[in-house]
């Protein structure tokens, strides 16, 4: 059992002991039970403690049983905290460092609770798509007022014991104990001091109340409402809550309850609580153990200081890690620099940085035009122009001048990693590390895991992403990645819409409303046209059968690019970001439709949305298949990091196993017959065909 029972004089200390934060799993709640039980039967016993071991009082449910049976098995939550409230000697918790989810439930249903200074308390269930569910909307309430309660629940935000021990009446903490070290002690002495005061308080007899009432409650809900759009979860906590002023206590936790069942089941819920998970299988590779040694990384070498270049620097420098960046001329590094401290001033104007970050951030960038400057860099990344004799021209020359064990990574959106290793005689360095626009803006990182990537090389990689606080997933090579293969497809099939009757903004408006960030079009914009112009032009050499929708090729003739030009799929107002739907493309689009002859039909929303996100689903089952992903949840990451993908849709593969992979084969099937579309591609790729036919998920 992972609580531990002790006993120290006539006080029984109870501790919880599973790491990493004292999860609430069957074992340790079966240890709090027992526990509890030998404290009330022992005579000599007259209060007990509650305390967390190593670094959490508790983080609440343990995660590694989210979805398994042994999540609700008794003694679930509600019944230890019942143990708690029915105890006959009072029960006193201590906690410290991290008070979260149901460790602030169980917190709540003791007599008392001494905390330690900074403790870290929260209710975050509602970033899973739920609410707290042993008694956490009831009971909070009841101890720190109605609005405070509200915002912690609605938001699931993090809030210090120091803040929450300031609010006026506030009765979540007992005492504040004068130090983490001193808390043990301090939290015994006042259950000594408790141990024959009767009748012994509870959580749940106190009133709550909000002076305003319902007009309070309205005001709030208009607030969540315009905020939680597509989440159902924050809507219900307010419900609780409200529950909580009107109710008695047990119909609040009956009414809790049943929200709390319900919310399990929305799609929404399953595809945050999928989220949850796959955000920390990311870093979890197959072959590559977690105890795989890492290379140092204290100080970084970038080249290239254009768009990517500067922006992965400022990455390096907001962790407090050297950067020197390479360029051919000093032009280029001042502007290089330049646009990073602009971008730097414009957070202080911003007041997000203050000047004295600036300056110490400005004051670990250095600038070379010399090779030989990056001999002491543990690691280097390479950012120079997308042509594979440049990358080639660079990588030899760091292949001389690096110091061994040094890890030399590339940028390259879509040049083959293997080949760039073979420019060296160390290709078990070199890694892919793709980066995305605005790089120090951007979540995602593709670590590209070339064939000959040292395992440690990798492991490092995927450790320093995180201490840059990216989302890393890890790809194999292959053209575009795992990401931008996959939206190739789906801008394949944007333009297939237009050649068959569709307007750029009727796509991105049914694409927007399903939920992504932006449409095809306004992203094109956002991009750059030109990039997908390049990218068809050396296709039409390198794979010649890929059809495409001509119209792009027609509107980066007419120099439209996007933003950055002023026009593309949109007009844009000089120095505006807003589209405005252009009367010249939408000509350009239907006279193009009438010299390819094709019948121009009326396409509605649900065919657009899904030609284009099944296209997503369909490579990305080729992706699986072919081990570029190792996982499904890793597309997933991807999309909704790097792509704008719905959240509360939970990724393409979790948003197809929702839809039914039956469904989706079956809707694919019909995209097939349509002549204007490319049949070969919309055949189910051999893994979601066998998925179907063993009535399988990507997710599981
Ligand atoms: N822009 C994006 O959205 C994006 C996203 C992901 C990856 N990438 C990749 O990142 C790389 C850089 O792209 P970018 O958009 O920053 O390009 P960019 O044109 O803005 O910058 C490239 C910089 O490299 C410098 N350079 C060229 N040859 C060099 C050499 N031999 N030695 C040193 N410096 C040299 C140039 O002077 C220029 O400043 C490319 O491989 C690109 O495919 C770009």
């Amino acid at each position: 059992m992972t609580a531990h029972y002790q006993a120290s004089g006539n006080i029984a200390v109870i501790t919880l002991d599973n790491p990493p934060v004292n999860g609430l799993g069957l074992s340790t709640r079966q240890g709090i039970a027992a526990a509890m039980e030998q404290a009330n039967a022992d005579k000599a016993i007259t209060a007990i403690v509650i305390t967390g071991a190593g670094k959490a009082f508790s983080g609440g449910a343990d995660i590694r049983e989210f979805g398994s049976p042994k999540a609700m098995a008794e003694p679930n939550l509600l019944s230890v905290i019942k143990l708690l409230e029915q105890s006959n000697k009072p029960v006193v918790a201590a906690v410290h460092s991290v008070c979260m989810g149901g460790g602030l439930e169980l917190a709540l249903g003791c007599h008392y609770r001494v905390a330690a200074p900074n403790c870290k308390v929260a209710l975050p269930e509602v970033k899973l798509g739920l609410l707290p569910g042993a008694g956490g909307t009831q009971r909070l309430p009841r101890v720190i007022g109605v609005e405070a309660a509200l915002n912690m629940i609605v938001s699931g935000d993090t809030v210090s014991s120091d803040m929450l021990a300031a609010i006026p009446g506030q009765q979540l903490f007992n005492k504040m104990a004068a130090s983490a070290d001193s808390l043990l002690e301090e939290a015994k002495a006042f259950a000594t001091d408790m141990a024959d005061v009767r009748p012994m308080p509870l959580v749940r007899d106190l009133k709550c109340k909000h002076p305003d009432g319902d007009a309070y409650f309205q005001f709030a809900r208009n607030m969540v409402r315009g905020t939680a759009k597509n989440f159902p979860a924050p809507e219900k906590c307010l419900d609780a809550v409200q529950a909580a002023t009107k109710r008695k206590f047990e119909d609040g936790m009956a009414f809790e309850r049943d929200l709390f069942i319900n919310l399990m089941w929305t799609a929404e819920s399953r595809a945050l609580r999928h989220v949850f998970m796959a955000d920390r299988a990311a870093s979890k590779i197959p072959d590559v153990p977690a105890d795989t040694p890492k290379r140092e990384i204290k100080q970084i070498a970038v080249i290239g200081a254009g768009t990517m270049g500067g922006g992965i620097s400022m990455n390096f420098l907001n962790a407090g890690m050297p950067v020197v960046m390479l360029e051919t001329k000093q032009e280029a590094l001042d502007r290089g620099v330049a646009t990073i401290l602009k971008n730097y001033e414009s957070q202080v104007k911003k007041g997000k940085l203050s000047q004295e970050v600036l300056d110490q951030r400005m004051g670990l960038l250095s600038t070379t035009l010399t090779y030989d400057d990056l001999k002491d860099a543990d690691m280097v990344i390479e950012a120079v122009f997308e042509e594979m004799n440049v990358k080639e021209a660079v990588f030899k020359q760091l292949d001389a001048v690096m110091k061994p064990g040094a890890i030399l990574a590339s940028n390259t959106s879509t040049l083959d990693v293997d080949q760039i290793a073979a420019f060296t005689k160390r290709p078990q360095d070199v890694i892919g590390t793709h980066f995305f626009s605005p790089a120090n803006v951007m979540k995602l990182l593709e670590v590209v895991r070339g064939k000959a990537t040292a395992k440690d090389v990798l492991a490092t990689v995927m450790a320093l992403g995180k201490r840059i606080k990216k989302t890393s997933v890890v790809s194999g090579v292959c053209d575009g990645f795992i990401g931008n293969r996959m939206i190739e497809q789906y801008s394949r099939q944007a333009g297939f819409l237009l050649d068959e009757g569709c307007t750029p903004a009727q796509v991105d408006k049914a694409v927007e409303k399903f939920g992504f960030a932006m449409g095809p079009f306004r992203m094109g914009d956002l991009a750059g046209n030109d990039i997908g112009w390049a990218i068809r032009k050396r296709r039409a050499i390198d794979k010649p059968d890929i059809t495409y929708s001509k119209t792009a090729d027609l509107l980066c003739e007419l120099g439209r690019y996007g933003q950055k030009t002023g026009a593309g799929w949109y007009d844009y107002a000089p120095g505006q970001r807003k589209a405005i739907p252009s009367t010249l493309v939408e000509d350009m689009v239907s006279e193009h439709r009438a010299k390819l002859g094709t019948p121009t039909r009326k396409i509605g929303d649900e065919e657009i949305v899904h030609r284009l996100v099944f296209s997503l689903i369909n490579e990305a089952a080729h992706i699986l298949e072919e081990g570029i992903a190792s996982k499904a949840s890793d597309i997933d990451m991807v999309y909704l990091t790097g792509y704008g993908f719905p959240l509360w849709r939970g990724g393409p593969m979790r948003y197809a196993d929702e839809y039914g992979l039956f469904n989706v084969a079956q809707r694919m099937q019909q995209f097939a017959a349509n002549p204007q579309d490319d049949a070969t591609f919309w055949q189910p790729a051999p893994l979601l065909a066998r998925l179907v036919a063993e009535g399988k998920t990507f997710t599981g």
